[in-house]
């Protein structure tokens, strides 16, 4: 089949590129020159394991281009995958989605199918239809796709979905969509057909449930510090319910991400549209932003007084083995840290350059993890990469000042760190120190 995405970030670059190694030829557009450029010559412009491979495998299949009026030209079928960032109000911004919108409708020369990959607000087809009705004399059928990749795992998640959600209301919209996704489905239930507005819900429904998980998962955590139990027994407890599956249940520093925060508030913000307040997801925002902070505080309580402090980070991205660090806790936290008068010295593998550009001051990026550790007070584990789970710990109280260290994701084993002399803190598992 012959596609085209607009938008070569996280989510359209992925998309474009797996459905070209399933054999369909793709036209990938961005309005960034500069991204384009880089694909032109092979380059990544993102962080994402085994993304380049795929690409220059199925680069026979793959064309690169600023020129949205070709593609929608010369296609039929065209993904939208830009940005719905969260908007001032909490609502995304559409501004986006609309241009391209009003892009095809501007240059179809004949019938064409607009698909929605972005995560849009409930209502959105619904909205675009008329747009489109508007602005072109031929016609545009909308048809809902949420993605549900995981930067970090996206093309495994992409190659291999767990389900694929369309929402559409033609027989011709559902073959043709079907035939996009054959090669990725083991069987043909993987394929979900629903109307417009539940296909946009259930992206919403599915990121603030996993929302709630972690929040519900953090707050127990920090009840078990306060009463002495240790999280990870409660987790094998309560999760060995058939009713409960304990994936996505691992207490941390709460979530961050391009979408988890913005989905949540777009749905509270669509619920308040229709009178409905959202209580329970409302309140696990309201979770999820202490536990953002709770290093800092834990930090404050240890030393009295932060001022003249420094403290190591490991770990920007807001999860391991990506680069974005959008919403990420340890933006946060550094800020709150240098709030409190402390100097930051950070390492991440990959996220440096882009941590740097969005805190709102600058820190020390360390050229690894070991580098510039001389004399600090403390050294605090923030994302969870790999290559922090198996440290030189002689290597490390060498260096610090004192043995110490804060742990967000607890990766390390207690017993072992209290055996090697270090005094360890981590979450929902205090009461083990005292033992
Ligand atoms: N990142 C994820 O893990 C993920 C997962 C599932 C869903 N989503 C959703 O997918 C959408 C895209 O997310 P992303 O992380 O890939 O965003 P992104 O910011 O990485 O990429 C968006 C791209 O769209 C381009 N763009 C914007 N306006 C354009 C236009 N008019 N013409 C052509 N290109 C244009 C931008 O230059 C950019 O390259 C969002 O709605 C997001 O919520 C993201």
């Amino acid at each position: 089949m012959k596609i085209a995405v607009v938008g070569t970030g996280y989510v359209g670059l992925v998309a474009g590129v797996c459905f070209a190694d399933a054999g369909h030829d793709v036209t990938c557009v961005d309005n960034n020159e500069e991204k384009i450029k880089q694909l032109l010559d092979n380059e990544v412009p993102i962080y994402e394991p085994g993304l380049r491979d795929v690409l220059l495998r199925s680069q026979s299949r793959l064309t690169f281009t600023t020129d949205i009026e070709s593609a929608v030209k010369e296609n039929d079928l065209i993904f939208s995958a830009v940005g719905t960032p969260e908007g001032p109000d909490g609502r995304p911004i559409m501004d986006f989605t609309e241009t391209v919108a009003k892009s095809v409708c501007k240059h179809a020369n004949r019938k064409k199918f607009l698909v929605l990959k972005s995560t849009v607000p409930i209502g959105t087809a619904k909205w675009l239809k008329d747009v489109c009705a508007d602005n072109s004399d031929e016609e545009i059928e909308i048809i809902s796709n949420p993605e549900f990749l995981r930067e970090g795992v996206a093309l495994s998640d992409f190659l291999k979905p767990d389900r694929v959600v369309i929402g559409c209301t033609t027989e011709e919209a559902k073959q043709m969509m079907y035939e996009v996704y054959e090669a990725f489905l083991s069987s043909k239930d993987q394929i979900l057909y629903m109307d417009n507005a539940s296909a946009e819900m259930c992206k919403y429904a599915a990121n603030s449930f996993l929302a709630t998980k972690i929040s519900f998962i953090n707050e127990l955590a920090l009840l078990a510090d306060e009463v002495g139990a240790d999280i990870n027994e409660v987790r094998r407890g309560f999760t060995s319910d058939s009713r409960i599956s304990p994936a996505f249940f691992q207490p941390g520093l709460g979530y961050g991400g391009s979408c988890f925060p913005k989905d949540v508030k777009a749905l509270v913000k669509k619920g308040e549209e229709h009178d409905i307040p959202m209580r329970v997801i409302r309140a696990v925002e309201e979770a999820n932003d202490y536990q953002k902070i709770i290093l800092h505080k834990r930090l404050l309580n240890h030393f009295g007084d932060l001022k003249n402090r420094t403290i190591v980070v490991w770990g920007l991205s807001f999860k391991p083995s990506t680069d974005d660090v959008r919403e990420a806790p340890s933006l946060k936290l550094i800020e709150k840290l240098q709030q409190a008068g402390a100097k930051v010295k950070a390492f991440d593998p990959v996220a440096s350059k882009n941590a740097l550009a969005a805190a709102s001051q600058s820190f020390e990026v360390m050229p690894s993890a070991y580098d510039g550790m001389e004399g600090a007070d403390a050294l605090v584990i923030v994302t969870e990469w790999n290559e922090f789970k198996k440290p030189d710990f002689d290597k490390i109280k060498s260096k610090l000042k004192a043995p110490l260290i804060f742990d967000g994701r607890n990766i390390f084993d207690q017993n072992k760190m209290k055996a090697m002399g270090f005094e360890y803190f981590n979450m929902g598992r205090l009461a083990l120190n005292e033992s």
